[in-house]
């Protein structure tokens, strides 16, 4: 007998159907985020589009923090101050449609597309924030200003979002800890939560840029999680031990081309030295074919 008690039990467990609001200037956003003076938590994930599964799981993850009547937005926006010269600034995958379909599904309120023109109303700032030191190796060696790039928008959209919280992949590692350091040095009012990385089957870690890869360069593209795995799988024997049994799955490896294979300390985003004990971060970057990837491993040094 479907009673009034279960229909009941029911509808009080059944989760709000969400309708995500699409919203492209600073006024409607706020007026869709913060629709009446109910103090509830909110979250954001910033992104720059082409949103897959690993984007779902912060979306996810800033809804489980914040609960059901809290609120979620997403912000879509390729920031062209994080491009170098030379990068992906114009073919970067643009597929808002389905990046409002996806954030919906996974619980977001909000999503905040907005223009150039929204974001940098008076062009190109002429005053932006430093990644100092922390910013200069790894990614920041291969991309001069990259992070000064990340770190102005993030710190934009911040003050134009004003979260509780802000979700970022722990993929991008040294970005999660130059922005970490930025909301602990600049006393920004949020609380950032790193989300781990998503892989697909096989171990390679998602990402939007694994869509430039042809099946050949995807096959080639796994040396790099194995090499991260097996540099895991020896951390019992120290930072050395971990460093060449990662390079040794790397050396030679077909189609890929190098750029850095790094045990890194992840407070200061500096080389653990050869003596270095307890959480580290064993970060690689290479290119396979013409397309740049990034990947890392947490893993504890002994
Ligand atoms: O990680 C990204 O997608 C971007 O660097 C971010 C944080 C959205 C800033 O543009």
């Amino acid at each position: 007998m479907a009673g009034k008690y279960q229909r009941g039990k029911q509808q009080a467990k059944a989760p709000k159907a969400r309708k995500v609001e699409l919203t492209h200037t600073v006024a409607d956003f706020e007026a869709a985020f913060w629709p009446d003076e109910q103090p509830v938590d909110n979250a954001v994930v910033m992104t720059m589009g082409a949103l897959h599964e690993g984007h779902a799981s912060l979306i996810r993850a800033a809804r489980k923090q914040v609960g059901h009547d809290g609120r979620v937005a997403v912000t879509v926006f390729v920031n062209p101050l994080q491009f170098g010269a030379g990068e992906d600034l114009d073919r970067y995958p643009r597929t808002l449609a389905e990046d409002v379909k996806l954030a919906e599904a996974n619980g977001a309120d909000v999503v905040f597309a907005p223009s150039m023109e929204e974001v940098y109303p008076n062009g190109e700032p002429q005053v932006r924030l430093s990644a100092g030191p922390m910013g200069e190796g790894f990614e920041g060696t291969s991309r001069p200003g990259h992070f000064d790039g990340v770190l102005t928008v993030v710190a934009k959209l911040l003050h134009i979002t004003d979260p509780d919280f802000a979700f970022f992949g722990e993929k991008d590692a040294q970005q999660l800890a130059i922005v970490r350091r930025m909301v602990a040095d600049l006393d920004f009012d949020v609380e950032v939560i790193g989300v781990p990385t998503l892989r697909e089957e096989d171990g390679l870690a998602m990402s939007s840029r694994n869509r430039y890869l042809s099946e050949t360069e995807r096959t080639q593209a796994l040396a790099l999680s194995r090499a991260l795995f097996a540099g895991r799988d020896a951390a019992a024997k120290g930072p050395k031990a971990v460093r060449e049994a990662a390079a040794a799955v790397l050396d030679g490896a077909d189609g890929v081309t190098l750029d850095y294979l790094a045990l890194i300390d992840p407070d200061a985003f500096t080389e653990a030295p050869d003596d270095f004990q307890g959480e580290a971060v064993l970060a690689v970057a290479a290119k396979v074919g013409s397309t740049r990837l990034i990947d890392n491993v947490h893993l504890i040094c002994r």
